[in-house]
Parts: structure tokens; sequence; C-alpha cells
């Protein structure tokens, strides 16, 4: 789908010719003396319109506008988050109707700002997306083209521009992360950061088997061995600023299935288990963003990847191992496998110096119940690093919540036989999966965030939301020595004041 952002005034908007015409309408709306205003301000004193975010009206051939359909929607507060309700709305009404090309008019709301207009593009592009990769007979929406039109347009050029690089990032998270895991195995989804790594700005290197043993990655390996498929250590990078400047690290759990292991699940839903790979899908999406816009900050990306299975080989309840940051651990549940993996990646993000390190995971079924789909869980080592992750999700609409981590609840990984136990008991399972990783982050600045709930929706409308790739990308703006300038064209600020790092000249 293409996106427009041009200058237009109510009464221009009436005069153009889309296949549709979608009027946002706010609960503070003036009326002006154009049809589309008029229609709205008649619909709403009628009882027939209300303006509460996502109530919608539709007509059709409506005298004096010239798209065939018009979609009045209401758009509340017009907030970012009632313009993403509104949006998410009134696409859906269109996405399977005869509609190519659509008009989105913002001129009733009284001020349109970059977040209103970037919640307004994300949300739209979320509303029309259709996974079609395994299914190619898959209806996808019919929209090619959505054009916002606002007052002025290069006041929310940064925010429109943002919101593009959003859905790219957002999209390629849902591409991987709806894909069957036959899809995507670790191979694959290195292929992937490869593919990435051709970016201006990015770089991919992928370490196999071999390597990933001669680092010591024994935790790691022994998620990995009741696999055919071979396990993959994916390394990103972003050089925005100068080598010297500290990188932030995101590392995403890469279970491309998990079966539990010996410890295997249950039948029911087990499917579901191929979004065990959504935070290394974040990663992805988050660097794929990241090459449009620009930031003036390093940022490294560690994925390790591979399946969780059960085989003659597998590793099995009670093995001990040794991961490579020394500690042993007793494997007392397999199925407690992503923080096997990421604690692994936790110690060779030691190597970077970084500024902060914060893990993405589809950790917990107890995250789940504890948070729902609502937020993710946010476990931070650092308040400031907390509270800069807490802002983000809030500026991003892509909210978490703070959960604690009290050294009493690491009580129950306490063992006999190694440094540490996988799991404790079912109480507090969310945190003491924490507790667990924390342990191997001591040497920096580290948040962890459990996506279990949040990553993918299950039912009929099942798939991947691209969640945490909003909050990933304030975070990681907000971090940035410069600043990302509101109102200013994004690219163009950023190529006059900062020169292009040697690495995108290739
Ligand atoms: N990938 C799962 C977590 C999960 C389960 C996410 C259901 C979303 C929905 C993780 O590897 C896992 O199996 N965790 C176990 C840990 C337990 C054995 C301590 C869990 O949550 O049951
Ligand atoms: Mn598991
Ligand atoms: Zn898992």
């Amino acid at each position: 789908m293409d996106f427009e952002l041009k200058t237009s005034s109510r009464s221009r908007v009436c005069a153009e010719k889309y296949d549709a015409l979608i009027v946002l309408v706010p609960q503070d709306m003036v009326a002006g003396d154009d049809a589309a205003s008029m229609l709205a301000a008649s619909a709403v004193r009628a009882g027939d319109l209300e303006c509460k975010p996502g109530k919608l009206l539709t007509t059709y051939k409506a005298v004096g506008i010239s798209a065939k359909r018009v979609v009045l929607v209401g758009a509340g507060d017009a907030s970012p988050k009632s313009l993403r309700s509104a949006m998410a709305a009134a696409v859906n009404a269109l996405k399977t109707a005869n509609v190519k090309t659509v008009l989105v008019s913002l001129n009733a709301l009284h001020a349109v700002t970059d977040r209103v207009l970037q919640a307004a593009v994300v949300a739209c592009a979320d509303a029309a997306y259709a996974y079609s990769t395994t299914k190619p007979s898959s209806t996808a929406s019919k929209l090619g083209k959505v054009t916002f039109a606002t007052s002025d347009a290069a006041m929310v050029q940064a925010g429109f521009d943002k919101g593009l690089a959003l859905v790219k990032g957002i999209e390629l998270a849902k591409e991987w992360a709806n894909r069957p895991a036959n899809y995507a195995t670790p191979v694959l989804l290195a292929g992937a950061a490869k593919e990435l790594g051709k970016l201006p700005g990015l770089k991919a290197e992928i370490l196999g088997s071999k390597e990933i043993a001669k680092l010591g990655m024994g935790a790691f390996l022994a998620v990995s061995r009741g696999s055919d498929e071979p396990p993959r250590f994916i390394v990103l990078r972003y050089d925005g600023c100068a080598k010297a400047e500290a990188p932030v690290v995101l590392i995403g759990k890469g279970i491309t299935f998990d079966t539990g292991g010996i410890s295997i699940k249950p039948a029911a839903e087990m499917d579901e288990m191929k979004f065990d790979m959504c935070g290394a899908a974040s990663v992805l999406g988050t660097f794929r963003a990241l090459a449009d816009l620009k930031p003036a900050i390093n940022v490294v990306g560690l994925i390790p990847a591979c399946e969780n299975m059960p085989d003659g080989r597998s590793v099995k309840p009670g093995d001990v191992v040794t991961s490579m940051s020394g500690q042993t651990i007793e494997i007392l549940n397999t199925d407690a496998e992503g923080r096997l993996v990421l604690c692994d990646a936790l110690t060779y993000a030691e190597r970077f110096k970084p500024r902060a390190v914060v893990d993405i995971a589809t950790l917990t079924g107890a995250c789940v119940v504890a948070l729902g789909g609502v937020r993710s869980g946010l476990f931070a080592g650092d308040d400031q690093l907390g509270q800069a992750l807490m802002d983000a999700g809030e500026s991003s609409l892509d909210l978490c919540w703070r959960m604690p981590l009290d050294d009493e609840y690491a009580e129950g990984l306490k063992t006999n036989f190694a440094d540490v136990a996988n799991v404790a008991g079912r109480a507090g399972g969310a945190v003491t999966a924490a507790k667990f990783l924390q342990r191997f982050s001591s040497k920096f600045s580290w948040a962890h965030l459990d996506i279990a709930g949040t990553a993918w929706k299950g039912g009929a409308a099942k798939g991947a939301t691209g969640r945490p790739v909003p909050l990933l990308v304030d975070y990681l703006l907000g971090q940035a020595t410069m600043p990302v300038p509101l109102n200013v064209n994004v690219k163009a600020r950023v190529a006059k004041t900062r020169p292009v790092p040697k690495t995108r000249q290739a």
C-alpha cells in the first residue's frame, strides 16, 4: 500500500476523485461550509453519527462530494489513541469493498500533530495488512493508495515519515512471526537478517553451530540439540553515530518452534508456538525502521535462533549445562528454554560495552495471565532505563507495565546441583524468569520485555501484532544523541547536520 501526504482545504477535499473519502469527525468539530463538513454536522445533529472513536456512518454518491463513497468516522478527542481506533474502523469498513484509492481528510481536527498522523498511518496499514506468504489466495485488501489531506502538510511531514518507517518495521516483524515454523527456520531467519544487512547503515553477521560452540554457549546449544534444524546466532549492527559511542543492544528470543522439548507441551494450541520468535521478529522490524529513520545512535541486535524439539539427543530434565558466563544451569524443565538461549546472548552482549541492553521475549505463559494482551511485562534492573521504556510505550501507544525484581523471587531458582536452576515454582513465573535472566546482566544496565501476551493474537484474528516494534523505535529515537526534530523532514535534517557514517557510503 502506498501512502501520500498532501496539503488540501476542506472544500478541495470534496472535489477530489477518489474511490472513498474518510472524514474524521472529532467531538469538538467546528462545522465548515463545505459538503463533507455539512454532511458530518447534520449526521451528528440527527443522532446518526456518534463522535466516539471508531463509530461509523457510510454513504454513497453524496451531494457535493466527488469521492464515490464517504465514510464519516468519529474521532473522539482527536488524540493519537482515538485516531488509531478511528482509522482502524474506517479501513476495516472499506478493505473488502471495491476501493483502491482513499482520501483521508484530517481537516476537521483542531490540531494535527506528528503523533496524530503517525498513529493514523500505522493504524491504517495495520488494518489493511493481510498475510499471504503461505496463503496466496488470501484476499488482501484492494486498497492501493491512501492519501492524507491536512491544511499544512509540511507541519506533520516528520510524523508521516516516521509512520512510514514504522509500518515497514511492523510489517517485517509480522511477516516473519506469522510464517509457519517450516517457512521460518533459524537458517531462514538468518537469511532475513542478511537481507536487512544490505540496507545502508546496517550490517549482519551470522554465526553457525561451530562458532556458537566455540563461544561456549552451552545453554543455547542445549536447547538446540534436539532439532535437526541447525541453530544460528544473528548479530545485526546499525551504526548511526561515531564508533566510540556505546551501543544499545537489543536481544530477541528466536525460538522458531517451541514444542517444550522433553517436557513437551500439550497439543492444544501448540501451533501458536511458531510465534515463539516474535522477540527476534521485533528486533528485525526495529532495524528495518532504523534504516529509514537514521537516528544518531549505535544499535546492536542479537538473535539466538533455534528450535526446541524432543528427540533422542535432546537435553533432559535434570541435565546440567555450562553457560557462556561460566555459570552452571540445571535444566529442570526443558520448556523453560527461552531463558537458556537468552542468557548466552546476554553474556555475548558484554563485548559491546553497551550503554543498555534490552531483551525481548515471548518468555512466559505467566505473563499472559498477569497482563493479558494489553501491556507487555517490563522488568528493569535500572530505573532510568525502566522509565525510558515505559515512556516509549506510552508515546508509541505500545504499552508495557513495570514488574518487580525483588531478590526474594530468586529463592526458588536455587538447586543442589548447579549454580542456578532454570525454573522455580509456578508462583510468579514471569518474575522468576526475569530473575534468572538478571543473573547474566550484572555488567550493564538491563531491561527485559516479556511479550508473551502482546506479540500475537489467537482465535479468529490469529496473527502477529508487530509489537513491540513501536515501543523499541521510540525508545531508540529518544536515546539518539541528536533527538529527531519535530515538524522537520527527518531525512533532510539528518543529512544536513550529520556527516554520513563511512558504512553508508559503500
Ligand atoms: N514460549 C513459552 C512461553 C509462552 C507460553 C508464551 C504460552 C505464550 C504462550 C516458553 O518457552 C515456555 O514454555 N514457558 C514456560 C515456562 C515454565 C516451564 C516455567 C511456561 O510459561 O509455561
Ligand atoms: Mn517453552
Ligand atoms: Zn518458548
